[in-house]
């Protein structure tokens, strides 16, 4: 039931406060600040030399984002892929790699052959699933649920914040076991992870802001770029990603690094381009990308939880940035909290354009044919 929303995407999105803490609380002990006994149990990231991340789509995007924090907290080398490629070529796999599957519904055609291409290697399979009872969590080795709990968007929202959270609690119990992280830090990750749920709580109250910002901004447009750096970068993909499926507007994520390598060339004032831009190291380089698309007239607008780091712009350039404020949260745990605005402002575009945001056209919700 839908409640008081107007579509379920629309609930599942404000949800999330609720789906990420039912996650976490399968991943992390809270009175002991520390990853779940019963997850440590489950694998020994010691002994695993390389984790190949196969998904499609939304949960692909999850996997890119896990790569960043598992290589740079745990140290764990990750290659991440689309399985609608990887089950058709011949991956070189390395001895002691383990497979894991991320997917929503745990039956995606591709995802599942290439999950059981890995298991005839004879490598150790997992599955990341929101749907416990599902093909891939009978058939892996290990079972890692999300708790998202149903999904009935097309357009995965729940599920893939729900996928970060359990992701990143593994990227803790990988950091420890692998002896990257000592327990006082374990500590202090497993405590950001536990605010995720009263932030995402605080992103939410961005919600009528971004409605403007899609009607007056994006509804009308017929391409939209979106740029982020790290971890941000696939999640500007996946924001890409969200505007397509359910308004049908033209849109592309870049690594904000790549602008001038190309995409700029695109840049002009009926192309609006949102940058994904939390607190983290690689700030000043997002803000400086910005610049450059306002210096070429471009309308940026600006998702930031430090707007007063973002350098003053002078004369046509101010007028054409908008920055919407998010809350202050550690890099870490940013790709959770960026994901709630992106999905509004998805949504929001979708109904101001009034396309069915539930049932996209040639959606389906699981893809169980390739
Ligand atoms: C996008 C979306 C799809 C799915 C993809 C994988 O909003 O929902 O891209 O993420 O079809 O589905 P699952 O996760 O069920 O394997």
């Amino acid at each position: 039931e839908k409640g008081a929303f107007r579509h379920f995407m629309e609930k599942e999105v404000h949800e999330q406060p609720e789906s990420c803490q039912r996650t976490l609380s399968a991943y992390l002990d809270p009175v002991a600040k520390s990853v779940r006994a019963d997850i440590k149990a489950s694998i020994d990231f010691k002994d695993i030399t390389r984790l190949q991340i196969i998904a499609c789509g939304t949960a692909y995007y999850a996997g890119c984002i896990a790569k960043y924090a598992f290589e740079k907290i745990a140290g764990l080398p990750v290659d991440v892929e689309v399985a609608s490629e990887f089950r058709y070529r011949t991956p070189a796999m390395t001895a002691g790699s383990l497979a894991m599957a991320v997917s929503q519904s745990g039956e995606t055609a591709d995802t599942l052959a290439a999950l059981r291409w890995c298991a005839g290697e004879g490598l150790k399979t997992a599955a990341l699933v929101n749907v416990h009872t599902s093909t891939m969590a009978r058939e892996a080795d290990i079972l890692w649920p999300t708790h998202a709990g149903p999904e009935i968007g097309v357009a995965s929202t729940k599920a893939f914040t729900a996928q970060l959270s359990a992701l990143l609690s593994l990227v803790v119990c990988a950091g420890v076991q692998r002896g990257k992280i000592d327990a006082a830090q374990e500590a202090h990750y497993v405590q950001l992870l536990l605010e995720t749920p009263g932030l995402i709580s605080q992103a939410l109250v961005m919600d009528s802001e971004l409605s403007k910002v899609a009607a007056i901004d994006l509804s009308k447009s017929s391409d939209v770029i979106y740029l982020g750096r790290g971890a941000m970068f696939p999640l500007a993909l996946e924001g890409a990603l969200k505007l397509k499926e359910i308004s049908y507007i033209h849109a592309e994520g870049y690594a904000a690094g790549e602008l001038k390598h190309g995409p700029i060339a695109l840049i002009d004032e009926k192309t609006p381009v949102v940058v994904i831009a939390p607190d983290d190291e690689l700030f000043e380089k997002t803000a400086s990308n910005v610049q450059e698309v306002a210096a070429r007239g471009g309308r940026v607008i600006m998702i930031t939880c430090v707007p007063e780091k973002v350098p003053t712009l002078s004369g046509d350039a101010a007028k054409s940035l908008k920055i919407i404020k998010g809350p202050a949260c550690d890099p870490f745990i940013a790709p959770i909290i960026y994901s709630v605005p992106i999905q509004l402002l998805a949504y929001h575009t979708a109904v101001h354009k009034g396309t069915d945001v539930d049932q996209p056209r040639n959606l389906a919700k699981s893809v169980t044919v390739e």
